[in-house]
């Protein structure tokens, strides 16, 4: 099996969302959990952009042994040292430099030609391959620029010392086949590949991040950047619990693995809310307090059976206790009999058709009915036989 590249953007991308700061304390715990959770490489900040993503990058550098820190740097030489400097201790560093590629990009914000551009990328890269071995290129707004021209950029930084190329979706505009073509496009036109990961790195405005990284890994990307519960820029990033549940769920669509302890995934998700403060929303995929919650009676019958009937994974896998039947009134009898037993009662079959009767009352007068309402519903029965 290939193995797939877990990149974690959280403590530089995540970060990134509006609201989301976080102190070098904050970091260094969320690192300490990534580190734990099996990522390759932590991408700790952006060294340049301050004092504190400064320290916050170094920390993580001088502490963190089990995978590859990378900081983040723009292709101009005050960037790049400034990111070394940061990470000079770290075990495996990672220099990250990247530039823009699209037409919009490059006239209206960078203002130089794609000569210019072409140059300054090659030029940076091999000042960055100065410092350490381990160097990712990015040509930002990939999947709105020209592709001839992607491809002549990342000839030239492959030949400048780029070990891994990721082709970001910067505004999540691009559609899984269009997304997926460039991907292959690259493996087809760029002469050098061979001697490159490449990785992808996808915003969610239009909510298709986790869809086009899966499809790039389809076409042979070897690397997903993604954040914890998908926090970052605007819509967010490609959800990391979202990527490596759907490869680990279909290994027969995927042939690659990942290295991710997968029973971290939901303490990972708890702590980054709880340190952001970003709430997860209750139907969020794989993390959300719903995720494995069963509600209609259809369905609750179906998991008390037979848990794949409507659980595609085990929510111990990603660590979370076990699925939960939620009692409202769309449960029937059996679910009702199962969590009376769970709270240790043994009812006659006549006691049973009266708690279950009132518990149908009380189902229509609540949206979910708690343990602690079914203890007051059996008391009042017994009560009153
Ligand atoms: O979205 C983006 O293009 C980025 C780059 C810096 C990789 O975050
Ligand atoms: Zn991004």
């Amino acid at each position: 099996m290939n193995k797939l590249l877990i990149f974690d953007t959280t403590l530089r991308d995540g970060e990134q969302a509006a609201g989301a700061s976080l102190n070098i304390q904050e970091k260094l715990e969320i690192a300490r959990a990534l580190e734990a959770l099996g990522v390759d490489i932590i991408e700790a900040g952006f060294p340049v952009t301050s004092p504190g993503d400064f320290e916050a990058v170094k920390r993580i550098a001088a502490e963190i042994r089990g995978c590859t820190v990378c900081g983040l740097a723009r292709a101009n030489p005050k960037d790049i040292d400034r990111a070394w400097e940061a990470l000079q201790k770290a075990r495996d560093p990672r220099i990250h430099v990247f530039i823009s590629s699209s037409e919009v990009h490059m006239v209206h914000q960078l203002k130089k030609s794609r000569e210019e551009v072409l140059s300054l990328a090659r030029d940076m890269v091999a000042r960055a391959k100065g410092y350490c071995s381990n160097i990712e290129f990015s040509p930002m707004d990939a999947s709105r620029s020209d592709p001839q021209f992607i491809y002549a950029l990342l000839e030239a930084v492959i030949d400048a010392g780029a070990t891994t190329l990721n082709i970001p979706d910067t505004v999540g505009y691009a559609m899984p086949f269009e997304f997926g073509g460039l991907i292959e496009g690259i493996f087809n036109n760029v002469p050098n590949i061979d001697r490159a990961v490449i990785s992808v790195h996808c915003h969610d405005d239009l909510g298709l991040s986790v869809a086009n990284s899966l499809e790039a890994v389809r076409r042979g990307a070897r690397q997903v950047e993604c954040t914890v519960n998908g926090i970052g820029e605007r819509a967010g990033n490609a959800a990391l619990e979202e990527v490596v549940m759907a490869i680990s769920t279909r290994p027969d669509l995927y042939d690659v693995t990942t290295s991710i302890n997968t029973e971290l995934i939901y303490p990972t998700s708890r702590l980054v809310s709880q340190r952001t403060g970003f709430p997860v929303q209750p139907n969020k995929s794989v993390v959300g307090a719903n995720a494995f919650r069963h509600q209609s009676g259809i369905h609750q019958d179906g998991v008390i059976k037979m848990p794949k009937t409507y659980e595609i994974m085990d929510p111990k896998t990603v660590g979370v206790p076990a699925s939960s039947l939620v009692l409202g009134k769309l449960s029937g009898r059996h679910a009702f009999k199962e969590r009376l037993a769970e709270l240790g009662y043994n009812l006659s079959e006549c006691d049973f058709d009266r708690a279950f009767a009132a518990f149908k009352e009380l189902a229509d007068k609540k949206k979910e009915v708690t343990d602690r309402d079914i203890e007051s519903l059996v008391a009042e029965e017994q009560r009153t036989v």
